[in-house]
C-alpha cells in the first residue's frame, strides 16, 4: 500500500518516518525545498528526540520525499499534516490547507485512481464539510463516496514524545461516512495498532474532539496554577502535594497538574483561542474556556510582579531567563510563555540575559540584539538581580551555590520548582510553594 503524507511538520515527518521503518511504502510532501534537502540527508530540521534514528531507518526502507503532490497520483491513503497557524483574532488560518486541497482536487481530475484524502491537522468543526470537501468536488469533478474517499482524522502527539505516540497512540478518531473508503482507512489503522481503540463518527464531532482534548488540558493546568497562586499565599504549603493527592482520585487522574508560568506551544494556546473564537461566533459565551485563558495570561503578569516587589524596579536591572523552550527537550519556542515573560522584561527596559540548551538559535530570531545570549547558566546570570527558571531543563535542575555565585543579588523565581530542595544561599520564590516559616 502506498501512502502519501502532506506537510512535514512533527507530525507528518515522525508519522512518514514510523510508517515507512514499518515497511510502508511512503512518500512525503511538502513546499519546502530546503527542508526536504535535509530529510532526504537524514537530517530532521527540528529537535525532537528519536526522529532523528527513525528518519534514518525509514529513509533505508521507502521513504520517498517530493515537493510534488502529483507523485502521490497511485497512492491510496493521502493524509494532509499541514498547520492550521493563528490568525490575529484567534482564528485558524486556513491558507495552507486550502492551498494543498487544491493541489489534491486537481490531482483526482486526472487520475483514475481512487485514493482517500485524511486530514490531520487541526481544524475547527464543519471545515472539512464545508470549505475541504467543496474544494475537492468541485476541482476534480468527481464525487464522495464513489471516486474519493474524506476522512478526519485528530492527531494528539506531543512534541518531544512524537515518535512514541505515533507508534502507540492512546486513540484513533476517524470522523466522515461509513463507507468503504472509510474501512480501508480502519483497516490500516488496525493493522498498525492492534488494541488501540478506534472511534467511528462523523466529521464535526471529530473535528471538535480535538478541540475539547487540547482545552480541557489547558483547563487542567490553568486549575492547578490557580490552586498554585493560592499555595503561595498559606506558609509551608506545596502545590505537588496537592496535585500528586488529588490525582489519586481516579475521576480527576495525575497528569496534566504540573502548575507553572502558564500553558504555551504550537497548539494549546492556539486551540483554546481558536474554540473560544468559534464558540463566540456561534453565540455560545465560553465563559470557563475565557477564564481558562486569562488565568493562563495571569501568571506570567505574577512573575513581573514579583521581580518588581523583590527588586524594586525592573527599568535598568539586569535578569537573567533560563528556559525559552516551551517545555524541555525541545528547540520550539512557538507561543512559550518564556517569550512573553522576556518581551515584557524588556518593554520595561530590563538588560535580559537568556539561556536554553537547545532554543537559543531559534530566540535569536525573535529577540536580536534586544537581548544577551549566553551559554551557560553562571554566564547567564552572572550579575544579575534575578533569575527566572521558566523551563524545567535537567540542566537546571543542577542549579548550586556555586552556578549563581557571581549573581549581584542572589534572588530566584523557580517557575517549575526544580530546585526547590537544594537550600540555596539566595532568596528563593516557586510557582506553588508557600514561604518557609
Ligand atoms: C499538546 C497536547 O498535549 C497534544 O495532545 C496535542 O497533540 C498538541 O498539544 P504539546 O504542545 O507538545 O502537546 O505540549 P504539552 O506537553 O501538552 O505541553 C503544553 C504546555 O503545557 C507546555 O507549555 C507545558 O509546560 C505546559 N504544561 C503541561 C504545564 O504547565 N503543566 C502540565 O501539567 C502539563
Amino acid at each position: 500500500m502506498k501512502i502519501g503524507i502532506i506537510g512535514l511538520g512533527f507530525v507528518g515527518l515522525s508519522f512518514a518516518s514510523v510508517l515507512a521503518s514499518k515497511g510502508y511504502s511512503v512518500i512525503g510532501v511538502d513546499v519546502d525545498k530546503e527542508k526536504l534537502k535535509k530529510i532526504k540527508n537524514g537530517v530532521v530540521p527540528f529537535y525532537e528526540p528519536k526522529l532523528q534514528s527513525m528518519l534514518k531507518k525509514s529513509l533505508k526502507n521507502c521513504l520517498k520525499v517530493s515537493t510534488n503532490i502529483s507523485d502521490l497520483e497511485k497512492c491510496s491513503l493521502i493524509f494532509v499534516t499541514v498547520g492550521t497557524p493563528q490568525k490575529k483574532n484567534g482564528e485558524i488560518d486556513l491558507t495552507m490547507i486550502k492551498n494543498v486541497t487544491n493541489k489534491i482536487g486537481k490531482l483526482l481530475s486526472k487520475t483514475r485512481y481512487k485514493p482517500v484524502i485524511i486530514i490531520k491537522s487541526t481544524i475547527i468543526p464543519r471545515t472539512t464539510q464545508r470549505v475541504i470537501l467543496p474544494i475537492l468536488q468541485r476541482l476534480s469533478g468527481k464525487k464522495i463516496g464513489k471516486d474519493f474517499g474524506l476522512v478526519t482524522n485528530p492527531e494528539f502527539l506531543r512534541e518531544t514524545m512524537a515518535v512514541h505516540d505515533t507508534l502507540y497512540p492512546h486513540v484513533i478518531v476517524l470522523g466522515g461516512d461509513n463507507n468503504s473508503f472509510m474501512k480501508k482507512v480502519r483497516k490500516f489503522y488496525y493493522n498498525l495498532h492492534h488494541n488501540v481503540p478506534i472511534v467511528l463518527t462523523n466529521y464535526g464531532t471529530a473535528e471538535i474532539i480535538k478541540y475539547a482534548n487540547n482545552s480541557f488540558l489547558a483547563t487542567k493546568i490553568s486549575f492547578i496554577n490557580q490552586i498554585a497562586n493560592i499555595c503561595e499565599e498559606i506558609p509551608d504549603v506545596n502545590v505537588d502535594d496537592v496535585s500528586r493527592t488529588i490525582g489519586l482520585d481516579p475521576r480527576i487522574g495525575n497528569l496534566f497538574l504540573d502548575a507553572g508560568p502558564g500553558y504555551g506551544g504550537s497548539c494549546l494556546p492556539k486551540d483554546v483561542k481558536a474554540i473560544i473564537d468559534f464558540s463566540t461566533k456561534l453565540g455560545v459565551n465560553p465563559t470557563l474556556l475565557a477564564a481558562v485563558e486569562k488565568t493562563n495570561k495571569q501568571q506570567i503578569n505574577s512573575i513581573i510582579e514579583l521581580i518588581k516587589q523583590n527588586i524594586g524596579k525592573i527599568h535598568g536591572e539586569k535578569i537573567a531567563v533560563l528556559g525559552i523552550a516551551f517545555k524541555p527537550e525541545t528547540d520550539d519556542i512557538r507561543d512559550s510563555v518564556s517569550i512573553e515573560l522576556v518581551n515584557m522584561l524588556v518593554k520595561l527596559g530590563g538588560k535580559i540575559s537568556i539561556h536554553d540548551p537547545k532554543a537559543i538559535e531559534n530566540a535569536r530570531k525573535i529577540f536580536r540584539d534586544k537581548v544577551k545570549y549566553l551559554n551557560s547558566v553562571s554566564a547567564a546570570v552572572k550579575d544579575c538581580n534575578c533569575a527566572v527558571i521558566m523551563t524545567a531543563w535537567n540542566e537546571y535542575k543542577k542549579i548550586n551555590n556555586e552556578s549563581i555565585k557571581h549573581m549581584t543579588t542572589k534572588f530566584i523565581i523557580d517557575s517549575r520548582r526544580i530546585i526547590s530542595n537544594k537550600n540555596l544561599n539566595a532568596k528563593y520564590f516557586a510557582i506553588g510553594l508557600g514561604q518557609k516559616l
